[in-house]
């Protein structure tokens, strides 16, 4: 079994001042793997600062160089230290109008450039109570698929996000988490992908509190952080959490 991977996701947050406090308190914990994907201009600050968490990025373009105002490729994210680019985030879909096959796109790009991209899935509340989950999860796994293949997931970490549980304070219970996490595992072994490696975290409203419980199922192996990452303390708590409860 791979170490428990703990990703923090700053979104669009941060100032030089603060991320210099934020990093300089997180420190790494032995036993498991910790990760911040920060806002772009921030990565050459974050990568001079961190002493053993990885360094990623919230997004990245689908195409490597040429007339695409405003994009980043995924090889100045890899020349920049990345080793994580998240791909598919529930805010690029609802807000920037990334759609399942885009997300495909970005994730093979990723893979390119030989950076692990964190897959984000997940359903609307609307979805959950329709009994929809699996179904929409499945759409958007399929979507990337057509990309990647059986190859690239296998060098993939995917996040299970519930839209519904992202900022609100209302996480998803760790039985609920479990059960679509062990989902995401049968879809991926129906498909042939070797699942030793393979990490499924769990995001959306993730706290010190919380955590513990999240990651002591089985099928779930570390979590993808929002606002609980913006403070050395609680950060490190969640990380910490991923090592009790028979944690790593
Ligand atoms: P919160 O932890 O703030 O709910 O955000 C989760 C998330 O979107 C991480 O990518």
């Amino acid at each position: 079994m791979p170490k428990k991977l703990v990703v923090g996701n700053w979104k669009l947050n941060g100032s030089l001042a603060a991320n210099e406090v934020l990093l300089g308190g997180c420190g790494t914990l032995a036993g498991v793997e910790m990760a911040v994907c920060v806002p772009f201009p921030y990565l050459a600050q974050a990568a001079s600062l961190l002493d053993g968490m990885a360094l990623g990025a919230q997004t990245v373009s689908e195409f490597q160089s040429g007339a695409y105002t405003g994009e980043v490729s995924a090889e100045m994210l890899a020349e920049m230290g990345c080793r994580y680019v998240i791909v598919g985030h529930s805010e690029r879909r609802a807000l920037f109008g990334e759609d399942d096959a885009m997300v495909g796109r970005k994730a093979a790009a990723a893979l390119r450039a030989e950076l692990v991209p964190i897959v984000c899935v997940g359903e609307s509340l609307a979805e959950r109570e329709a009994g929809r989950v699996m179904e929409v999860i499945g759409r958007q796994l399929g979507a990337v698929w057509e990309s990647i293949g059986k190859e690239g997931f296998s060098r993939a970490v995917i996040a299970y996000e519930p839209v519904w549980a992202i900022g609100t304070g209302r996480a998803a219970s760790a039985g609920e988490a479990q059960e679509v996490h062990a989902g995401i595992r049968r879809w991926l072994s129906e498909r042939e992908v070797p699942l030793a490696e393979i990490r499924i975290l769990y995001g959306g409203s993730v706290n010190a509190g919380n955590a513990a419980a999240l990651f002591a199922m089985p099928d779930v192996d570390g979590g993808l952080i929002g606002g609980a990452s913006l403070v050395a303390e609680e950060f490190i708590a969640v990380c910490r959490a991923t090592m009790t409860n028979g944690g790593c």
